[in-house]
């Protein structure tokens, strides 16, 4: 579809859209072969009153152009008390839209820039030559603000079927609603840099998404795609199977499935095949492991994890909301309980465990 600039936004809030019907639960033989544990089970685990010391303390502006969308965008969808994205073709985004989530995704933001030593790419780009730039699903936007404020001399687009951006940012920055799902608009060689972070259970086809890429980008330019697994692992066994966030990959990788937006970006190499299928060449990837919390004995990995245990600590009901309710059918008691159960686990130093990550990177041939 064609992406839009937003206008401003409109006084009164339009009521929200009503949620779609409840999906039917896993039957039990399909838990099974899952090794899902059911919804119910949840609340059926105490919770327990004792609370750990976690060990933390040791360590462009919306374009009001003349071409204004329409308000539907601002049209929210509103889930168990959480608002969704509004209708943008046929997108369906499993994040919340609200503030307490974007103050989420604005933490993560900062937890990548830790992680990556304060680079917001790993792509070899030149300084001088980069003039144009799209960050693909930019949420909060912050990333496509630094970036404009590191490269003054580029113009970068920040897209999303979400207008969640901040209207106080650099002049070389913009923001557009558009759906990476459909065919993209922008003309055939015209970014020097395209970046996709976090867009796990976003993207409905990862060969359609980099044959856009393709055609979009420069000869000669960049496309960085960062991701997360979502199979929480520990190497002493400290993650077991039947916790919550042991079950975390696997009830999050089979809503996924269910809405056609795969989560298992890490575990099924999606970044780089869809490059490779595309036409990218010199790709190349680094994979990172992310501790969950600060249990790590180095500091600078237990800082990492003290990041990003304040990300999802800060909207953990939200990463799981949407997909658990709406598209896995659990009730929102089960929901709120496995929430309550999963964010104890991420406090509980005892639980050593790690996520992949991996940024990948490659180049259009000349
Ligand atoms: C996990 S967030 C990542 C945000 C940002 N890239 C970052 O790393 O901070 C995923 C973003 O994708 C957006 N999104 C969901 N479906 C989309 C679609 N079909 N097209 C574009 N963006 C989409 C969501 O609104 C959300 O802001």
């Amino acid at each position: 579809m064609a992406s839009s600039p937003i206008s401003d936004q409109p006084s009164s809030p339009p009521a929200p859209a009503a949620p779609s019907a409840q999906p039917a639960p896993l039957t039990a033989e399909e838990q099974q072969a899952l090794g899902a544990l059911p919804a119910s089970h949840w609340a059926q685990q105490p919770l327990g009153d004792d609370t750990f010391d976690d060990g933390a303390s040791s360590i462009g502006s919306f374009t009001s152009t003349t071409a204004s969308l329409s308000s539907s965008i601002y049209n929210y969808r509103t889930v168990h008390g959480r608002t969704y994205h509004g209708e943008v073709g046929n997108a369906e985004s499993w994040q919340p839209n609200d503030e307490r989530h974007v103050e989420a995704m604005e933490i993560f933001h900062h937890a990548m820039l830790v992680q990556l030593d304060g680079k917001l790419h790993l792509s070899p780009l030149d300084k001088k030559k980069v003039q144009k730039v799209l960050d693909v699903g930019t949420g909060s936007g912050l990333w496509a603000i630094d970036f404009a404020d590191e490269y003054p001399n580029a113009e970068v687009i920040g897209t999303d079927v979400s207008p969640i951006q901040p209207t106080w940012v650099p002049p070389n920055v913009k923001f557009e609603i558009d759906d990476c799902n459909q065919e993209w608009t922008f003309n055939e060689n015209s970014f020097d840099f395209i970046h996709m972070r976090m867009l796990v259970g976003v993207v409905t086809d990862w060969n359609e998404l980099f044959l856009n890429a393709f055609r979009c980008c420069k000869p000669g330019g960049y496309v960085e795609s960062i991701g997360a697994s979502i199979s929480f692992q520990s190497d002493d066994g400290s993650i077991k199977k039947e916790s919550a966030l042991g079950q975390w990959g696997i009830v999050m990788g089979e809503g996924g499935k269910k809405m056609g937006r795969p989560f298992t970006v890490y575990e099924d190499d999606l970044q780089r095949k869809g490059m490779e299928a595309a036409g990218f060449v010199d790709i190349q990837y680094e994979d990172i492991q992310c501790p969950m919390g600060v249990w790590h004995p180095e500091k600078k990995a237990a800082e990492r994890g003290l990041w990003y245990k304040l990300a999802i600590e800060a909207d953990l009901d939200g990463y799981v909301n949407y997909i658990l309710n709406l598209v896995m059918g659990w009730t929102p008691d089960e929901t709120k309980v496995y929430a309550a159960h999963a964010k104890k686990e991420w406090n509980n130093p005892k639980n050593h465990g790690y996520f992949m990550l991996r940024v990948a990177w490659g180049r259009k041939p000349e």
